[in-house]
């Protein structure tokens, strides 16, 4: 949702805020820009689309002068993708420079001020009113720093700036609030960006602003000052994200290479927390007495991780018998709960910086819920409001379709319903090491998955010409047929949708013909096993396509389902971890066979730090 990078230094300043806004482009695509602060004065360049569309208008041009300069990579909100929006903005005396990520709340009534004291406005953006008020304020500051200061006091809603002035030139000023951004400090010069990825190789330690703090930044030092102006003062943390860490590794695609990753990730969780004693969860700060009265379990979460919370509700409502309610984060932070007390409230979050996800666990740790927080980034926003983290390690996701984080989830949760059960008393003794057996021997079933590949890819051709398809499954399998669905809307534009296949005969049949695929995830042994074939029967009556994703060896489903994609037997409980890695592909293939961007969705970004 828009990044911001900026550098001063000795080094190539054009190269290294590509490089950076390279690390950010996952989150956004519409246009990018730079500003440099040149001999000459201040330079801006910026284009509509990729960063590679910036990169062709750079390149051949000479920025040797180049001391310092910010960067901006665009996901549109206020106005669209055109170049006029693109950022950085600049003052109506051309003097100051500014890149933004966030929404200011109270954009127009700065303008309506600024446009009363005579300032024009060529944007459409919320972004622009900020760097006219930095230049209304600099009629009296002493510094850009004061005037960004006095401008951000004066800001209502989200925000990361960086922002330069032609009459300092070599420095930096940067602030936040509610957004990320994080400074960096090199051999060769001082960095700033909304996340890691824009600092690999170049920087080598790391502090991150809190909120309403600011930083001035020069080649040889940082300042930091909070709202009141008072110099603060922090450790750097030492940093160091190999730029390799950030490539394909052979592979056609990110996406393609983090699906490849699941089985390596879900064995180190299963290392780090399950041995012969049981599951230890490090992250989970609760002592067994709170385990023992808990009521009830919350989760809120966004997209694929929703998905992982609705996998988990079935896994610990079955293990540990504990309720769990799962709600999109956007609903959950909108509506009253009224017990707080011996409820755990779980945010989950890739990136931990989705912006509805750290209100429902800001709420929840103001109503003195304990807040647990799944995420990716243990660096990240969500962080500040957990009680409890447990991170994914699941390393740096970069295609903007999760894949490898969603199974990383669904590894906590399948750790989470264990330890509760275990600590609860909830299952017997056999049964417990039965499961922790069975998740043992998952990542290698995973791994014979991908080894079949193949047969996916076949199907994937088979059915590119599909507009519309279906995912139906019943009981867990329902979080599958739901994350199989936004899989392929998402990165190959077909319409999909997942049911519980209950559902289907209440109002989704009346789509099904001969064009339509639908696609039933199956588990032999599973208490639902003949309804979902029924379903599947009713389907096929309306003449559907039918596929489907079993681990059944019965020969009678070849005469029900035109193709069968066979995954390895586990139990019913432990299949969305093996049933969703031919969903993922499926998705892929189809947008790979229908050239699409599958890296870079259009009209997605991966962090959604916008309400
Ligand atoms: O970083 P988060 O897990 O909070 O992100 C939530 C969603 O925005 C994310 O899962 C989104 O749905 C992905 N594009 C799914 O592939």
């Amino acid at each position: 949702m828009c990044g911001i990078v900026g550098y001063v230094g000795s080094g190539e300043t054009v190269k290294i805020l590509c490089r950076g806004l390279k690390g950010l482009e996952y989150r956004g695509y519409d246009s990018a820009g730079i500003a440099l602060s040149e001999r000459k004065g201040i330079n801006v360049v910026k284009a509509v689309g990729k960063l590679e569309n910036l990169e062709q208008k750079l390149s051949g041009q000479d920025f040797s002068t180049a001391g310092a300069g910010i960067g901006h990579i665009r996901w549109a909100t206020h106005g669209g993708a055109t170049l006029k929006n693109a950022h950085p903005h600049v003052s109506e005396d051309g003097r100051t420079v500014l890149v933004h990520n966030g929404i200011i709340e109270n954009y127009k009534e700065l303008k309506q001020n600024l446009q009363n004291k005579g300032y024009h406005f060529v944007s459409e953006t919320d972004t622009e009113v900020v760097v006219q008020q930095i230049e209304e304020e600099l009629k009296e500051a002493a510094s850009p720093t004061e005037a960004v200061l006095k401008t951000m006091n004066k800001l209502r809603g989200a925000f990361a700036l960086a922002v330069m002035n032609t009459d300092f030139p070599g420095k930096i000023v940067v602030a936040k609030r509610n957004a990320p951004l994080i400074i960096g400090q090199g051999k060769n010069g001082n960095m700033a960006a909304s996340d890691l990825p824009a600092m690999a190789g170049e920087v080598e330690r790391v502090i991150y602003l809190d909120d309403d703090e600011l930083a001035e930044i020069s080649e040889d030092e940082i300042k930091i000052v909070n709202a009141a102006g008072q110099v603060v003062s922090k450790t750097f943390k030492p940093f160091n994200l190999a730029p390799e860490m950030l490539s394909k590794r052979g592979f056609a695609h990110f996406m393609l290479k983090e699906i490849n990753e699941q089985p390596g990730i879900v064995r180190r969780m299963l290392q780090k927390y399950l041995s012969e004693k049981g599951v230890q969860l490090s992250g989970l700060n609760l002592s067994w007495e709170d385990i023992r009265n808990l009521t009830k379990i919350e989760v809120a979460a966004c997209g694929t991780s929703l998905h992982a919370a609705t996998a988990g509700k079935y896994l610990i409502e079955d293990l540990a018998g504990i309720t769990v309610e799962v709600e999109p984060a956007s609903e959950y932070i909108y509506r009253k709960h009224p017990e707080s007390r011996n409820v755990l409230v779980i945010g989950v979050s890739q990136s931990g910086e989705t912006a509805d996800t750290i209100t429902a666990v800001r709420q929840a740790k103001e109503r003195g819920a304990h807040v647990l927080a799944v995420t990716n980034r243990e660096d990240s926003s969500i962080v500040r409001y957990a009680d409890s983290v447990i991170g994914l390690e699941a390393g740096i996701e970069v295609s903007v379709a999760a894949t490898k984080s969603y199974t990383a989830q669904l590894a906590v949760f399948y750790l989470l319903a264990l330890y509760l059960a275990q600590e609860r008393q909830a299952l017997d003794e056999d049964c417990l090491r039965q499961t922790e057996q069975a998740l043992q021997a998952v990542p290698s079933q995973m791994e014979e998955i991908l080894a079949n590949a193949a047969v996916v890819r076949r199907c994937a051709e088979k059915y590119q010409d599909a507009r519309d398809f279906i995912y139906v499954a019943r009981g867990v399998n329902i979080a599958t047929a739901m994350e199989g669905a936004l899989k392929l809307k998402e990165i190959s534009y077909i319409n999909a949708s997942g049911y519980p296949a209950g559902e289907l005969k209440h109002g989704p049949i009346a789509l099904l013909d001969e064009k339509m695929p639908v696609l039933s995830i199956l588990m032999p042994g599973s208490q639902n096993y003949d309804k979902l074939l029924s379903n599947s029967q009713e389907a096929k009556a309306r003449q559907a396509r039918m596929i489907a994703v079993t681990s059944s060896a019965d020969r009678q489903l070849e005469n029900l389902f035109d193709d069968i994609i066979r995954v390895p037997q586990v139990p019913e409980l432990l299949s969305p971890l093996t049933a969703n890695i031919p969903l993922q592909l499926l998705a892929y293939y189809m947008a790979e066979k229908l050239g699409r961007d599958v890296d870079k969705p259009r009209n997605l970004a991966k962090s959604v730090t916008v309400e």
